[in-house]
């Protein structure tokens, strides 16, 4: 198999796998719960981009670019991060942000003031057809510019978590029953799933949809994991009926905080000392917990929730009062 090569001042050390007992016995589940702390990446406020970062950036810096540019939503995570790991490595950092430009800066979008950022405003739907315009016009200019797509979410950004399968499963040595993450764009679970595979991963990979609907996200997660394998040179073909998907959390809309993701984020804090995001780890916890009060898994099964990052969001204006109301 093919070793990539990534930058490795952002993937430092394997992320902490810690103990969730307080958090299973106030479900009254009886799983050995644990989490994955992918909020603590090296880059600010961490998250699961930073692993996709170290590898998109260096193929970035081989490429002799100059310029990073990516798109999202005002509070995108994907983009703080790739922002912070542009001025990490000297590069400029260009975002598009879909949707309005807010009075007061807050959440992830400060952050990516505070790293002066040039932001671009566009509409969510035409955030990608934006950023592809930029980067031809850069490029007529004479300059160097790296695009990095929704989520970082492309083949190589992909690998990168199935390297994290690698590091979960061989560097620490910890084999869950199941795992359970928010998935959005799908690389995280295309990763994942490509990374099951190669490294004899055996468990459940639960992808909680945060937007996408579950045919939909099956299909993407597939595409993506298939072309990580080929990418790594150890040919898979993987069918969307491998992937597992919920999309029932996904129906009130992206980045809309109903009461599951405030209680879950709530819990979350009081019983566990642990912070979710109201957008992607609030909205997973919340069918997580749902499943653990349920009784969905066998007594003793160990589950594992992989937290993806995103804490700056709660202190998002839109967000912050409604989370203590
Ligand atoms: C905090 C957080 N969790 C999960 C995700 C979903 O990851 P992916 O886009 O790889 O599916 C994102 C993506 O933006 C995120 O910011």
């Amino acid at each position: 198999m093919k070793d990539l090569k990534f930058i490795e001042a952002l993937l430092p050390q394997p992320t902490p796998v810690q103990r969730l007992d307080a958090f299973a016995s106030y479900l009254g589940a009886n799983v050995e719960l644990t989490i994955k702390r992918d909020d603590l990446t090296v880059l600010p406020f961490g998250g699961n981009k930073t692993r996709k970062l170290a590898y998109l950036l260096h193929d970035a810096l081989s490429q002799g670019a100059e310029i990073v540019m990516t798109t999202g939503a005002v509070q995108s995570n994907h983009c703080r991060q790739t922002a912070a790991a542009a001025r990490m490595l000297g590069f400029k950092p260009i975002l598009v942000l879909g949707g309005e430009r807010p009075n007061t800066p807050s959440g992830n979008y400060f952050v990516d003031l505070l790293l002066d950022a040039e932001i671009h405003w566009t509409t969510m739907e035409a955030r990608l057809e934006t950023l592809n315009r930029l980067y031809e016009e850069l490029k007529s200019a004479g300059k160097k510019p790296y695009f990095i797509t929704y989520g970082g979410s492309n083949a190589l950004g992909a690998a990168a978590y199935a390297f994290a399968m690698k590091e979960l499963i061989e560097t620490q040595n910890f084999h869950p029953d199941v795992i359970v993450f928010a998935s959005s764009s799908g690389g995280t679970q295309a990763g994942l799933v490509a990374g099951a595979r190669l490294f004899g991963y055996k468990g459940r990979i639960i992808g909680i949809s945060v937007d996408e609907p579950e045919e939909k996200l099956k299909e993407k997660v597939a595409n993506l994991a298939t072309q990580v394998t080929e990418l790594l040179e150890a040919p898979r073909e993987i069918t969307p009926e491998e992937v597992d998907v919920i999309d029932t959390y996904a129906k009130p809309g992206y980045g809309v905080m109903t009461e599951k993701e405030k209680n879950a984020i709530l819990t979350c804090a009081r019983v566990q000392g642990c912070i979710l995001d109201p957008v992607y780890t609030g909205r997973a916890m919340a069918a997580l917990m749902d499943m653990l009060k349920s009784g969905y898994f066998d007594d003793g099964t160990k589950v594992l929730f992989w937290h993806t990052g995103g804490s700056p969001a709660i202190f998002a204006e839109r967000y912050s009062s409604e989370i203590l109301r």
